[in-house]
This record gives structure tokens, C-alpha cells and sequence, in this order.
């Protein structure tokens, strides 16, 4: 479909209106989900890292609970191991890989098999396709988490909005927050409100109705970190996970801003002086 410059420009100037009055990017009308909380991450802000240690344990339970619904299609085993992610050691990764069995082939005879995955493969999602998923789910598909926490967000409302506009300040880190207060926010229905079979009441979703059974309980995944080992520190690291996932680059992306931020102060002092020195000379 053809658009006409004037309709998208139309629909630029709504965008940013809906912005601008902070509308909540989730939420439909009528429902009465509660705000996420307001984390404090290590990766947000201007020299904002990813935490090894947090990056290790969320792909723990990323791996021991969510991957037998979620897929994550573009994360390969060979990933892990890379600057600014959880960095496994080589050995770490290749032994990893091989506990997995991925497709291969056709092969001489012309058939397809199952071989040990290698570091370059990706990892096999839990479903073959998306109806498989929903018939096992009651209907739900539990959505690929490549980029699942940068596709969700929410509006913060007065007066924080303002600050986001602004460059260096803006918080980026709506979608961890909401995936992370989602995972916690499990409970009995109140008084009154009815949640159907197969689903289950959740104060944080779009409706406080999701498919998901809770998937998380304290003491489920074993951590030999010291960690604690409770749904509040395992939702905040599968998140800071699912999060590294999305943007592995973050860390490189910051030390270039930073970068640039002190060059572009060096440079203003040396134009100052220069300008100085150039007009010294010359009587005012
Ligand atoms: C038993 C299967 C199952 C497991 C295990 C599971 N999920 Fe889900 N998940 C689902 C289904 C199904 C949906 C879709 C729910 C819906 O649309 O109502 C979903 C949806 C989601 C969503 C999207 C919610 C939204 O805003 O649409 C997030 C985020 C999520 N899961 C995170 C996780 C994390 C993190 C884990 C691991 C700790 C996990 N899930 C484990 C089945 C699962």
C-alpha cells in the first residue's frame, strides 16, 4: 500500500502528540494493569555495564525454565562467549553446544539428521513452528525472545517523560522493568474478577489476563554464585539476560558516546584557548 507523505507525517505528529502525553505504549483502555517498578539496572544510564555475574545466572534460568516455551531464533551458542555478553570460556560454550541436538542435512543418501549443535549453530527452538506451540499452550504462543524486551514498554507518565526527551537522560529501560515486574507479579484474582481456564491472573499485563503459567518459584533454579534464590533476584537476571540478548552491543555503543563526549570537551578547550591566544594581541 502506497502512503501519501501527508498521512505519515500526519501519523508522525499523533505519535509524538501520544508521546508527549504519556500513553501508555502497552496498555488498551479499560483495563487497570498496575505500573512496572522502576529498577535499578546495572546497564542503565550513560556508562551503564552489563553485570557477568547477572548475565551468567538469567542465562541459567533462562535455559533450565523459559527455553522449554521460548525460543530465542537469533542468539547462536557462539554468542555467549563474546566480549560484553556472559563471556563463557570457548570450552564452556563447545561443551554446552554439544548437549544440544540440532537438524542437519540433506546427507549423501538425501536425508536430514540430527547432529551435536557446534558453537556457530543457533539454539533449536523448544516448538517446531508457532501452531505446534499454541496447541500445546491453550492457545497462547509464547513469543520469541530476540528482541522481546525492547518490543515492550510503557508510558511513565508526568512529569518523568520530560526528562526522557532529553538526550543522556532518556530511560531506556521501560522493557526490563516490564518484563521483570511481570514475572513477579503472579497472584490470586481479586474479589470478584474471574480469569478463564488455562490463564492466569497477572497484575502487570495488558489486562491482567496472560497464557503463561507463573513460571518461576523460589528455590527452582540452584545458583552457585551465592545469589539469592528467589523469584525477585531470578526475574532481575533472566531480564538483565533477555536484555543482553537484545542489545548485545550496548556496552560498545556507551564507550563510543562516552568517547565522543570527551573528545567534544577537549576540543571546546582547545578552541577556547586558541581563541584566546589569537586575540590576545588585538587591543578591545
Ligand atoms: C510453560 C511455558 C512457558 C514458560 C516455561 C515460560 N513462558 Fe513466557 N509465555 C508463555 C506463553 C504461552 C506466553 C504468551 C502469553 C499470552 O499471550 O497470554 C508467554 C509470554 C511471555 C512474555 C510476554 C508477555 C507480554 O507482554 O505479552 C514474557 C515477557 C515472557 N513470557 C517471559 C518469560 C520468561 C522470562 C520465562 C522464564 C523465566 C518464561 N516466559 C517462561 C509460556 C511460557
Amino acid at each position: 500500500m502506497k502512503r501519501s507523505p501527508f498521512l505519515s507525517i500526519l501519523s508522525g505528529a499523533a505519535l509524538i502528540v501520544a508521546a508527549l502525553a504519556g500513553a501508555p505504549a502497552v496498555a488498551e483502555s479499560g483495563h487497570h494493569e498496575k505500573k512496572p517498578e522502576v529498577h535499578s539496572w546495572s546497564f542503565a544510564g550513560v556508562f551503564g555495564n552489563y553485570d557477568k555475574a547477572q548475565l551468567r545466572r538469567g542465562f541459567k534460568v533462562y535455559k533450565e525454565v523459559c527455553s522449554t516455551c521460548h525460543s530465542i531464533k537469533m542468539l547462536a551458542f557462539r554468542n555467549l562467549g563474546q566480549p560484553g555478553g556472559p563471556e563463557f570460556s570457548e570450552k564452556e560454550v563447545a561443551e554446552l553446544a554439544a548437549t544440544y541436538k540440532v537438524k542437519d542435512g540433506p546427507n549423501d543418501s538425501g536425508e536430514y539428521y540430527d547432529r551435536p549443535a557446534r558453537p556457530s549453530d543457533r539454539f533449536p527452538p523448544p516448538f517446531a513452528n508457532e501452531q505446534a506451540a499454541r496447541a500445546a499452550m491453550s492457545g497462547a504462543y509464547p513469543p520469541d525472545m530476540s528482541v522481546l524486551v525492547k518490543a515492550r514498554g510503557y508510558g511513565r507518565g508526568f512529569p518523568t517523560f520530560l526528562l526522557d526527551a532529553l538526550p543522556g537522560f532518556a530511560y531506556q529501560e521501560h522493557g526490563a522493568d516490564y518484563v521483570a515486574s511481570l514475572l513477579k507479579g503472579y497472584s490470586e484474582p481479586p474479589h470478584g474478577v474471574t480469569v478463564p481456564e488455562g490463564q492466569f491472573y497477572n497484575a502487570y499485563m495488558p489486562g491482567n489476563r496472560i497464557g503463561m503459567p507463573p513460571p518461576l518459584s523460589d528455590g527452582s533454579v540452584p545458583y552457585d554464585d551465592g545469589a539469592p534464590q528467589t523469584v525477585d533476584q531470578y526475574s532481575k537476571d533472566v531480564t538483565a539476560f533477555l536484555m543482553w540478548v537484545a542489545e548485545p552491543h550496548l556496552e560498545t555503543r556507551k564507550h563510543v558516546g562516552q568517547g565522543v563526549f570527551a573528545f567534544l570537551i577537549v576540543f571546546a578547550l582547545l578552541l577556547y584557548f586558541t581563541k584566546r591566544r589569537i586575540w590576545s594581541n588585538i587591543a578591545h
